[in-house]
């Protein structure tokens, strides 16, 4: 029976393994993977540590009632808040899933039920997330849609402040919004957009299921902007990098107004998962990820041609071209190199693994100036 095809169009080959930032097709092909699978594979392919501990994790225990505490939660919570700098963490299985989880908290927290999203923002798609989501066909293929939001250019001020007033729970913010194509929040808008949040009783949300977990060369991307601590974070992808687990991130005044039983999730901080989740950031901090998460920014940046112009962080880049980037994509996908695309039609996305070697930068920026030529 046919899988049921609803993501997209699907590549032309079939991928069978992979070996650190490096795909391998049936045929033996070897790809650069400049996508990392939607932003997830940071460590890249089989990283040793985390296959060592999924697997040691997997013979001790594979799974057991949420309601147990176990001692490999508590260390992923732990660790998880510490790197996040946030107080407390609630273990999910997806993006989508920690953004419905923030914003029943804020709701809840606040008593109210507007949100306030940007323009161009996307933050998953289950139903409520679709609410708050207001880019592209997401939202006008499945209307009518759930809650009460309203959209605001992104990185402005004054439409943020006319937007915001004491019936709103929460503004719902990405750092650099991933899928628009690594566009950025302009210096100084999240800090804005905490000081709004306070002057009305709102809470502040920022999505980084994208951005997060070292993305951006930074724990957490607002972690580069003073002034703007938020109430709820929203983390995945990257956070197993490979491993499906996501988590909601609250401060302490947040998780006050969460009671027992009122929300909840069968898989959520599974003993894997969370085995996972250790494992990523152990890597992150022995093999100095953040660092070279910069670094591979700085290749990008000075080796793009004039006619490129590159924007975002670390391993969240995008290339702006002149012209449609599909098949661009396309000619640099029989080079050997697997990048991906946005909502913005003439950029290129790129999201590799932290391990990305500088060589294979080097390859991808020579195959992208020949591809421009031809
Ligand atoms: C910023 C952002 N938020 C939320 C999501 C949804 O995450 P998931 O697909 O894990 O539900 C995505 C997925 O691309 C995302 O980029």
């Amino acid at each position: 029976m046919p899988a049921l095809t609803t993501v997209g169009k699907p590549l032309p080959m079939q991928i069978e393994r992979g070996e650190g930032a490096r795909l391998f097709d049936a045929e033996g092909n070897a790809f650069w993977d400049f996508y990392g699978g939607h932003a997830v594979a940071l460590l890249g392919q089989a990283h040793p540590r985390w296959v060592r501990a999924i697997s040691e994790q997997a013979a001790r225990l594979s799974f057991v009632t949420t309601l147990a505490p176990t001692s490999v939660r508590d260390r992923a919570n732990a660790s998880l808040c510490a790197f996040a700098r946030m107080d407390r963490s609630f273990l999910v299985n997806s993006g989508a899933e920690a953004n419905e989880a923030a914003l029943k908290v804020a709701r809840k927290a606040t008593g109210r039920s507007r949100i306030v999203a940007m323009q161009g923002g996307f933050h998953g798609r289950t139903m409520a997330c679709l609410g708050v989501t207001e880019s592209g066909h997401y939202r006008t293929d499945h209307a009518p849609i759930h809650g009460e939001a309203t959209f605001v250019p992104f990185g402005d001020v004054e439409a943020l402040r006319a937007a915001v007033d004491d019936r709103v729970a929460a503004v719902l913010i990405e750092p650099i919004q991933g899928i628009a194509g690594a566009i950025e929040a302009p210096a100084g808008f999240l800090s804005a957009a905490r000081a709004i949040c306070d002057g009305v009783g709102a809470a502040l949300i920022l999505d980084e299921v994208q951005t997060g977990i070292g993305r951006t060369g930074e724990a957490l991307a607002w972690h580069a902007e003073p002034g703007c601590d938020p109430d709820l974070v929203t983390v995945g992808k990257s956070l197993g990098a490979g491993f499906p687990v996501a988590a909601l991130l609250l401060t302490e005044a947040m998780a006050q107004t969460c009671e027992p039983g009122e929300h909840g999730s069968t898989f959520g901080g599974a003993p894997l998962a969370c085995a996972a989740l250790l494992a990523v950031l152990d890597a992150i901090e022995q093999e100095d990820l953040l660092a070279r998460a910069q670094a591979l920014e700085a290749q990008v940046r000075a080796l793009a041609p004039p006619s490129v112009t590159v924007r975002g962080r670390g391993c969240l880049l995008g290339l702006v071209l002149d012209r449609p980037a599909a098949p661009i994509a396309t000619a640099l996908r029989a080079d050997g190199f697997l990048v991906g695309t946005s909502n913005d039609a003439r950029c290129l996305r790129l999201c590799p693994p932290a391990v990305m070697p500088p060589d294979a930068v080097e390859g991808l920026i020579t195959a992208l100036c020949a591809a421009l030529s031809e």
